[in-house]
């Protein structure tokens, strides 16, 4: 039972791919400040080292791997072991993305390896292990490119829509045994390192370009990404299963109904 809207966090287990940088990095972070145990992974060792011992901070249990979603035997042998090691699994949020891209067919691979297969092989490997949760939550993460026309036609954009309407779908069968399953689709996201920085760097008219039509005239940060995840991954959203919670400061013009 919530009370006082304590998220009812604490002493929960977490897995998180994709979590030394941005908005995975911030989830991993409130869910450890709120009390969960977390086990998560990246690719780059020094950052997954670096990124462990920061979340240490919050004495928890933190587990940091190397592994790279795309290989699918080892990805999927780290989600077993890691759920051993937390002693059980009550959310699961995949995180990785292989970004945009303009490379043909070699974009649609990759978003299809890493973003939907990552997404799928991870759900697939950690359901029996949620179901014995007395609250699962899977929480994806998909983009407002999905959800309105932006930039041009991509892979990025059409894969990441693909995992709302799967996460929809996977949500009415779980939530019988206990699994709620929710997407938050943000809007572009700075932070140093990411994506944005980048594009700032490389065109910084195309940036401001971008910023001009955020009506807060400013980017969103991880940090406010991360609340509305840590939210539906939590006991305090028990009533709340198959949303797609856009997180963008009001960058779509869409009507949402
Ligand atoms: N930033 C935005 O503006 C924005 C907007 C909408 C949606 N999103 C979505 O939000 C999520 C996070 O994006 P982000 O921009 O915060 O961070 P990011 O720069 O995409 O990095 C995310 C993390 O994933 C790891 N990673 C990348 N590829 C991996 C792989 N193949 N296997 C394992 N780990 C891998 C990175 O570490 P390594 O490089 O060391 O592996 C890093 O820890 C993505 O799903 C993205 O599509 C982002």
């Amino acid at each position: 039972m919530v009370q006082n809207m304590d998220l009812g966090l604490k002493g929960r287990k977490a897995i998180i791919t994709g979590a030394t940088r941005g908005i995975g990095r911030r989830i991993a972070d409130l869910l450890a400040s709120e009390g969960c145990d977390v086990a998560f992974c990246a690719r780059k060792a020094d950052q997954v080292a670096e990124a462990a011992r920061d979340l240490q901070r919050h004495r928890v249990n933190i587990h940091g791997s190397v592994v790279n979603v795309k290989e699918a035997d080892a990805y999927k042998a780290w989600l077993e072991s890691a759920a051993e090691t937390l002693g059980g699994v009550d959310i699961f949020i995949p995180n990785v993305s292989a970004g945009g891209g303009m490379e043909g067919e070699k974009s649609w691979y990759r978003n299809f390896e890493i973003d939907l297969m990552g997404t799928v092989r991870g759900c697939e490997a950690l359901m029996p292990t949620l179901e014995e949760s007395d609250g699962g939550s899977i929480v994806f993460i998909s983009t407002t490119a999905a959800v309105e026309t932006f930039l041009a036609p991509m892979a990025y954009n059409a894969i990441k829509a693909a995992l709302i309407t799967y996460a929809k779908q996977l949500s009415q069968t779980t939530f019988r045994n206990n699994v709620r399953v929710n997407t938050v689709s943000p809007g572009p996201i700075y932070f140093e390192g990411g994506a944005w920085a980048q594009i700032k760097a490389d065109n910084e008219a195309f940036y401001d370009s971008i910023v001009a039509q955020q009506p807060s005239g400013r980017m969103g940060s991880p940090e406010e990404v991360a609340r509305c995840v840590v939210f539906l991954a939590s006991p305090a959203a028990s009533w709340v299963s198959g949303v797609n919670l856009i997180v963008d400061g009001g960058f779509t013009k869409r009507v949402q109904f």
